[in-house]
């Protein structure tokens, strides 16, 4: 689904990925970690081509990081979804339509949207907040609500940036537990994440470490 050929990428003053190679299948669940500052956000902008590789080759599906046009970019972005430590909730608007943003863009007819909205509300647990306003829903929920939303539309890869970084211990958990859900219902999710803790919990997951510019794979001593 993902791979990542000899990739190369740099901010003009400093150097994140040298010559990285990396292959994603269908259905995986990954911990990315690494020491803050080293890249993993960056690794993830990169599959989402929100930047581009200064070098080498990451092909997504049908995308090819050397050939796409921006054109095309809103299309790449429709078959990965994006989960953030900050939710980025619209707060002016209520749970059901931050959850239908994505649907609305797509410009499906609100009886699609209605039954899609609910179908994933009810998965992920939030059906009776539909109604509310992020500000009345706590951190758990707001990000329960933002994997909703980035679940809307089906994508076949989730990318989640920290989800749990501004969460309590257990709620952080009940987070991890249901991405973990989502992953064995057949969506493959990469998760960014320093919190070792958590990584541990989770011990037979794929584990790729960002250091000096590489990746490894680790594997945890039982
Ligand atoms: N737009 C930018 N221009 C220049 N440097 C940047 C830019 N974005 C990030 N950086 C730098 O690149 C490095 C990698 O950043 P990145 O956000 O990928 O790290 P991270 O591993 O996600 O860290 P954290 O765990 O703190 O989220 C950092 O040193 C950061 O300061
Ligand atoms: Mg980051």
């Amino acid at each position: 689904m993902l791979k990542f050929e000899n990739v190369n990428f740099g901010y003009p003053n400093k150097e994140i990925f040298k010559d990285i190679n990396l292959f994603v299948n269908y259905g995986e669940f990954i911990f990315l970690v690494g020491e803050s500052g080293i890249g993993k956000t960056t690794l993830l902008k990169l599959i989402y081509s929100e930047l581009k590789p200064t070098g080498g080759d990451i092909n997504f599906e049908e995308y090819d990081s050397k050939k796409i046009e921006n054109r095309d970019i809103p299309y790449l972005r429709r078959k990965i979804g994006v989960v953030f430590q900050d939710f980025k909730l619209m707060n002016d608007r209520n749970i059901y339509e931050n959850i239908a943003l994505p649907l609305y863009i797509d410009g499906l007819k609100e009886d699609k949207i209605k039954k899609r909205v609910y179908d994933i509300a009810s998965k992920i647990g939030i059906i009776d907040k539909l109604n509310n306003f992020p500000y009345d829903l706590s951190g758990g929920e707001q990000q329960r609500v933002s994997i909703a939303r980035a679940m809307v539309n089906e994508p076949k890869l989730l990318l989640a940036d920290e989800p749990t970084g501004n969460l309590d211990p257990f709620i952080s958990l009940e987070i991890v537990k249901l991405l973990n859900e989502i992953n064995v219902l057949g969506t493959a999710i990469i998760f960014a994440t320093h919190n070792f803790d958590i990584v541990k919990k989770m011990r037979d997951k794929r584990i790729i470490q960002i250091k000096e510019n590489k990746l490894f794979e680790v594997k945890l001593k039982i």
